[in-house]
Formats: structure tokens, sequence, C-alpha cells
């Protein structure tokens, strides 16, 4: 016999996991202190591979989350960029890049940007790397070697932060544009050890804010997943 369905628990995950959204404008009002230790104390319950948590998280606020991004300003300015783990156009599929292509044309048209102005585009990535205005942000690193089977556990524990952050009423943004910058970001935070895989942004969201109701369509369930039996 199947064991019986919560349905309170499943209607919880239905809003809870698609309640979340990438939030790419904040208000400067900050977290309070007990709601951060209970989110990243929750975060921390994400499964890793025989349990090694391979996760280093480095938490931004107040000045010294002012200072990171003027210094971010100035590497971007400089084109002083490093990257722990490389990256290439060619490493999406051509129905990868159709997905960034209808994602990426809502929401340039979100923010007013012409899909040719790359002028405005790259004004916009350095926008971006102020948080989008967010008050606070954690860079995941990967400690160990920094192989991919670690990588995924810091995977498994990005997700897991951003659903304790939507349970307690914060918003976020994953930006992998941040871990173009894991020099500048090591040096301002002091840390030498492991490899930053992403920044995430967060805080409370700029409910008026046109870009935050950009929504990213997902892939129809047969196109991504087979049942076997
Ligand atoms: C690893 C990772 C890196 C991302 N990097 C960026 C980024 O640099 N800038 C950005 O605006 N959004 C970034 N995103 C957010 C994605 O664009 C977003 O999750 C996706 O479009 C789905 O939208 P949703 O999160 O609102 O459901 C990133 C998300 C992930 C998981």
């Amino acid at each position: 016999m199947n064991a019986p369905v919560s349905t309170e628990l499943s209607d919880y995950a239905e809003k809870l996991i698609r309640g979340r959204h990438a939030t790419r404008a904040f208000r400067p009002q900050a977290v309070p202190e007990d709601t951060l230790r209970a989110i990243f104390s929750l975060a921390g319950a994400a499964p890793s591979n025989s349990n090694a948590q391979p996760w280093r998280v480095e938490v931004t606020s107040g000045a010294r989350h002012e200072r990171l991004a003027h210094a971010l300003q100035a590497a971007h300015a400089e084109q002083r960029t490093s990257v722990d783990f490389p990256y290439s156009e060619g490493m999406y599929a051509p129905v990868h890049q159709e997905r960034r292509t209808a994602f990426g044309t809502g929401l340039y048209q979100a923010l007013g940007i012409a899909p040719d102005d790359h002028a405005a585009r790259a004004a916009y990535d350095a926008r971006s790397l102020r948080f989008y205005g967010a008050p606070h942000a954690a860079f995941l690193f990967v400690t160990g070697d920094g192989g991919a089977r670690l990588a995924a556990d810091v995977g498994a524990y990005m997700q897991t932060l951003l659903l304790a952050m939507t349970a307690y009423g914060v918003d976020s943004c994953p930006q992998g544009l941040l871990s173009f910058y894991g020099d500048t970001i090591r040096a301002e935070l002091g840390v030498d050890e492991g490899k930053l895989l992403v920044g995430v942004s967060f805080g409370y969201a700029d409910a008026s804010a046109p870009v935050n109701r950009v929504t990213a369509e997902r892939a129809a369930l047969e196109t991504t997943t087979a049942f076997h039996g």
C-alpha cells in the first residue's frame, strides 16, 4: 500500500517551491539577525554525498557588503575577472540556448532594454554587481578538490538555502555573474579556501519594480523526465 500523501505538506511544498522567484530589485531594509541565523541553520540541513557538507558560506551585510559592492564595481571597470569554474557559451545545448533566449527576451523587455542594445546590457551587468540593491549576499564556496561531485552538493545547498529564505519571507537572486569575481571576493572577505560557485543576493523585494514581475517558464515534464517501469 502506498504511504498516504499529506495534503497539507504537499500543498505547502507547491506553495514554497513555486513561490520562489529570482528577485532583481530589492529594498534596502536589512534582514534581522535572528532570521539570518534561522535561514542559514535550516540551509545546512541540505543533503550531500556521504554527508561531507563541502560548502563554505560567507554572508555579507552592512559596511562590509557596501565595500564589497565598490570593489566589484572597480574590478568590473578594470576587467579584472577570475573564474574558479570555467565558463563557456559552448557548454549549452541548442535546446538550452532556446530557453535562455526566451528568458532573456522577457527580462530585457521588462528592463526596457532593446535586444541589440549591447551597451545598455553591459551597463545592466555592472549595476547587477551591486547585488540589485539587496542589503545582503551569500557566497557559496566548494571546498575539497572543488570537483563536479562536490559542486553538485553545493548546488543542493543553494536550492535548500533559497527555499529556506522563501519560507522566512526573504527574497533572493542566485547570481552566477558574481562567480566571475572570485579573487576580488576572496580578497575583500579574507577567504583563502574553496572555489566560488555562485553568489546569492537577498533581502526584501521591491514589489513596484517591473523586473520583479518577469516569469520564467519551465519545460514540459515529458521533455526532461522519463518514468521507467
Ligand atoms: C546557478 C545560477 C546562476 C544564476 N545567475 C544569475 C545571474 O547572474 N543573474 C541573474 O539575474 N539571474 C541569475 N540566475 C537566476 C536565473 O535566471 C533564474 O533562476 C531562472 O531564470 C529561473 O527563474 P526563477 O528563479 O525566477 O524561477 C541564476 C540562477 C542560478 C540557479
